[in-house]
């Protein structure tokens, strides 16, 4: 059995205040949820704040981006060892605003799995096409081609350890929610296409939907058998929305 997870992309949102409300409300409310691993992802100058006030609670952090590079002159990067000084577990790669506002392609974000997993985090690989290319019906392909650069750099077995998020870039941030009946499409398809090269991986893997979650539709994405949890924007943003979404995952 995949344990669901639900993982809150704060993007650049909050403030001291707001975060120590918000994770004061995720602590309270915790133990309601069932079998769901919760984890957040505050901007990263906040990570201390989050690293200290979630120790020993079972809600995990992480980042939403790293450097490819260990360390140096680099300004304005982050490294994966930062993360991990902080007792990071997850680190976001390859989200759409990262690929279409900073230009990372495929190599980077390839480059930047493997180096979240030397530094012993959780990729959470996201994938997912433009609204253009859903139209054009390339979806598939589009998918195909953002994985296969991450198993051409890691390998199919290193896979095991990556957690893919489909988020359709016309979803995010729009409150335009792919159909359960598209999502479970999208994510068979990626389950099959590691299923070919190792079924053992493939069952075991995680594939989060990403793109205007809600409270009143998480349930029915949910339920689709091949969702395992959530990336969630800005509903992980109020406690008792984003407390809702890890219930309905179980
Ligand atoms: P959204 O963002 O839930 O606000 O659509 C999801 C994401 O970008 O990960």
């Amino acid at each position: 059995m995949r344990q669901p997870l639900v993982t809150g992309n704060w993007k650049m949102n909050g403030s001291k205040q707001s975060i120590a409300d918000l994770l004061d409300g995720l602590k309270q409310g915790v133990g309601e949820v069932n079998s769901a691993e919760l984890a957040v992802c505050p901007p990263a100058i906040y990570i201390p704040q989050v690293a200290d006030s979630l120790a020993n609670t079972p809600i995990k952090w992480g980042g939403q981006n790293l450097s490819v590079e260990n360390q140096g002159a680099f300004t304005g990067e982050i490294s994966g060892d930062m993360l991990t000084d902080f007792n990071a577990r997850y680190v976001i790669v390859g989200h759409s605003e990262r690929r279409s506002l900073y230009g990372e392609t495929d190599t980077l974000v390839a480059d930047k799995v493997a180096k979240a997993l030397a530094c012993g985090l959780t990729p959470i690989l996201c994938v997912g096409e433009l609204l253009s290319e859903r139209e054009a019906e390339q979806t598939e392909s589009v998918v195909n081609r953002q994985l296969d650069a991450v198993v051409a750099k890691i390998g199919i077995d290193t896979m095991a350890q990556v957690v893919v998020a489909y988020e359709p870039v016309w979803a995010i941030g729009t409150g335009k929610t792919a159909t359960p009946e598209q999502a479970q499409d999208v994510h068979a398809f990626i389950r099959q296409r590691i299923a070919v090269q190792n079924v053992q991986v493939a069952d075991g893997l995680r594939i989060l939907y990403g793109g205007s979650m809600k409270a009143d539709n998480a349930a029915d994405l949910m339920a689709q058998p091949d969702i395992d949890g959530g990336l969630i924007g800005g509903a992980s943003l109020k406690a008792v929305e984003f407390l809702a979404i890890c219930k309905a995952a179980g």
